[in-house]
């Protein structure tokens, strides 16, 4: 074996032993690079005879090009050997079944309040939505129920750590009734322009549905609830109309003509007369059991001012009613607080 051969030997020799591709470029270097054997011969070849130049510049060309073909040979298996192992750890059994999601689905107390709006959409109601951190002046005082005033007590609420203007801390609402103000305000400002150029202002009719809050917790009551207010303010609008608006409402919410409505007398600050809103179900596993469903009464003239309307010419109703108080009816559902636990195996059961 002549000197070359056995360079081309160790070469490929030390190019298998390497197992990565910096290793293969370290050992590239010890025979080609710089300071490498087949370099070095090269160097050494500027003391031979013309004669022997050229057949040893041949040879050693030759032994260049069998190194540098053994190292492109490596080079080729190393990446291959890379991309086997890649694979080989990005494996995708494609026969494996894929993971199961479950649809999703309406809370049950969401799905109330859809058919609440859908029902009251029917009827010609304007849907509202309004903040749940609230004034004190639309929360309370606006409602006629001022500072101090006993009935406030009723009602008696979460307070934020922040002042309105009026230098009294905002609430987070204790009912929905705050957007009976709200909404008629919006309303009274949309139509004022046309009120002056002599356009009647059209009817107020609207239901705000939403979050509400008190300190209260027991089978029937929880800190957060939902309430869903309803209004409507007209120039003739009375007792009958509400009487009329609402039993229609059970009738169609609940499916049912065999209800039986009554009101019962009550006091709430923000109308008069009040009443309270009881059902009663004439058949089922509820049969002669009254409930109470909502409070109501007609608008109190006062907070009819507060709205920016002469109560003189504008007269109506408005009504407040517990959607999760209906979700259990409908439902049967005996606790209040397992809607807002959130186990799956209770909620599922409404989809
Ligand atoms: N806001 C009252 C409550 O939470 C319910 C209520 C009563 C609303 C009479 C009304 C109403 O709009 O007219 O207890």
């Amino acid at each position: 074996m002549t000197d070359l051969d056995s360079i081309v030997d160790g070469a490929t020799h030390s190019f298998a032993q390497a197992q990565t591709p910096a290793e293969l470029e370290n050992a590239k270097a010890l025979y080609t690079g710089k300071s490498g054997r087949i370099t070095e011969l090269m160097k050494g070849m500027a003391a031979l005879s013309v004669e022997d130049k050229k057949s040893r510049g041949a040879a050693i060309n030759l032994a260049k090009q069998a190194i540098e073909t053994a190292l492109n040979q490596r080079r080729e298996a190393l990446a291959d050997q890379e991309l086997q192992a890649q694979l080989k750890a990005e494996a995708l059994d494609v026969s494996l079944p894929g993971r199961l999601r479950a649809p999703g689905g309406l809370h049950p107390v969401s799905l109330t309040m859809e058919r609440i709006e859908q029902i009251f959409a029917s009827m010609g109601f304007d849907v509202a939505d309004g903040p749940e951190i609230e004034t004190d002046w639309h929360s309370f005082t606006s409602l006629n129920n001022p500072p101090n005033h006993p009935a406030r007590s009723m009602q008696d609420t979460f307070y934020v750590d922040m002042k309105g203007d009026d230098g009294i801390a905002y609430n987070l609402r204790p009912h929905t009734s705050p957007m009976q103000v709200r909404y008629a305000h919006q309303h009274v400002t949309k139509y004022a322009e046309g009120v002056k150029k002599g356009k009647p202002m059209p009817e107020i009719r609207v239901i705000a549905p939403g979050r509400t809050y008190r300190v209260d917790s027991d089978a029937t009551h929880s800190p957060m609830f939902h309430q869903c207010e309803g209004l409507w303010l007209g120039e003739n609008i009375s007792f009958k109309d509400l009487k009329v608006v609402f039993t229609g409402f059970c009738r169609t919410f609940f499916e049912s003509d065999d209800l039986a409505l009554r009101f019962r007398p009550s006091f709430f600050p923000f109308t008069e007369p009040s009443a309270e809103i009881d059902i009663q179900f004439q058949s089922g596993p509820l049969a002669g059991r009254w409930l109470e469903v909502a409070g109501s009464g007609q608008v109190h003239p006062q907070v009819v001012r507060n709205m920016g309307l002469d109560p003189e010419k504008y007269i109506g109703f408005a009504f407040g009613m517990g959607p999760d108080r209906l979700t259990m009816l409908r439902y049967g559902v005996s606790d209040l607080r397992l809607f807002f636990d959130g186990d799956v195996r209770f909620l599922s059961q409404f989809q």
